[in-house]
């Protein structure tokens, strides 16, 4: 019976030495150490022996089972760290392969031409003032020198909201009043942007908003040089030195007189292209003498104190800058078209 130990010791460490599968490797456990495995049953057998051969083979057995322990123990270790090897190796992470770019956004080009805008107002000592998108009737237009039934109000088709008094603005000139009524009687110099509402059908070209600036300069002694002045130097740093304006008589209610301001075309400079209509001119923003009305309703004396104001729409200038022929491509955030600037 020895013998046949010893057989069954050498044989089983051959298969666990050949196993190259954890799951063979538990497969022998069971049939060789496990409970019902040989070794147990080969315990089982030691009352066939002699007295004198019982202890000897039960030391025997023993320290084959501890050997054969280990043995499978060492195995299974070895087995495990290979299989993870081979597990690492396959689903390992490929350090070479290009990372993906991170995309920069850049700015949208009517925000660059309104912070161009800042910018130049800013060196001249202008402030922003912001005021509401939503206002009154009173601000937009009553205060601003509109009556009720004035036809000046119908170029700017309203959104009116379910307060009869409350509308969006249609232009920043409402922010106008506004500022006046914070600072007087101390002078003001200040911008207004901001977005703008009306309901505007024109052909195919119906928009419902854009941005304007407004701008605001009251004190003492101010003049339509003044507003001239500033003016002409403002569009010679937007659109360059050799740049020059011209002033045309228009109408608005809020000013008195009122001109709207022409540069020479940047892009045929004068000579008359498609963009300018081949007038050589381009519109570029509107502007006037505060009226006395609209003076004395933000709380200056028009005896004392004159100002003037101004509004440009930066999608126009944006638009004239780079030729752009439609609005309404400002809002389809269509990359092709923003990826340009
Ligand atoms: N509010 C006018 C508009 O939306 C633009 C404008 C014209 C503003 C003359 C002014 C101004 O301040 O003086 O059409």
């Amino acid at each position: 019976m020895l013998d046949e130990l010893e057989k069954l010791y050498t044989q089983s460490l051959e298969t666990l030495g050949s196993a190259q599968e954890t799951a063979v490797l538990e497969e022998w456990y069971r049939d060789t150490l496990g409970k019902k495995g040989k070794i147990y049953l080969m315990t089982r057998q030691v009352g066939q022996l002699s007295k004198e051969e019982r202890p000897i083979f039960g030391k025997r057995i023993n320290v084959i089972k501890t050997e054969l322990q280990e043995a499978y123990d060492g195995r299974l270790g070895e087995l495990k760290s290979a299989e993870l090897e081979t597990e690492i190796a396959s689903s390992a992470i490929d350090v070479t392969l290009p990372g993906r770019p991170v995309t920069a956004g850049g700015l949208h080009v009517v925000t660059q031409t309104l912070r161009e805008i800042y910018r130049i107002f800013g060196d001249m000592g202008f402030q922003i003032y912001r005021s509401p998108d939503v206002e009154t009737d009173a601000y937009n237009f009553e205060l601003l020198n509109f009556p009720p039934h004035h036809p000046a109000r119908e170029m700017q088709d309203s959104f009116y909201t379910e307060k009869s008094d409350v509308i969006l603005r249609t232009h920043t000139s409402a922010g106008q009043i506004r500022a006046m009524r914070e600072y007087h009687p101390e002078p003001i110099r200040v911008i207004l942007p901001g977005m703008c509402y009306r309901n505007e059908q024109i052909t195919t070209r119906s928009s419902i908003q854009f941005t304007q600036v407004e701008g605001l300069a009251v004190g003492e002694n101010i003049t339509f040089a003044d507003l001239k002045g500033t003016l002409t130097e403002f569009a010679k740093r937007l659109f360059g030195a050799d740049r020059k304006t011209r002033f045309r008589a228009s109408y608005f209610p809020f000013t008195e007189p009122s001109a709207e301001m022409d540069v020479t075309c940047f892009l045929c400079d004068g000579k008359g292209c498609q963009i300018c209509k081949y007038t050589g001119w381009l519109e570029i923003l509107g502007s006037g003498m505060v009226h006395p009305n609209v003076l004395r309703n933000g709380g200056y004396d028009p005896e004392k104190y004159t100002g003037f104001a101004f509004g440009m729409g930066p999608e126009r200038i944006t638009m004239l800058k780079y030729g752009i022929d439609d609005l309404r491509l400002f809002w389809r955030n269509d990359l092709r078209f923003l990826q340009q600037f």
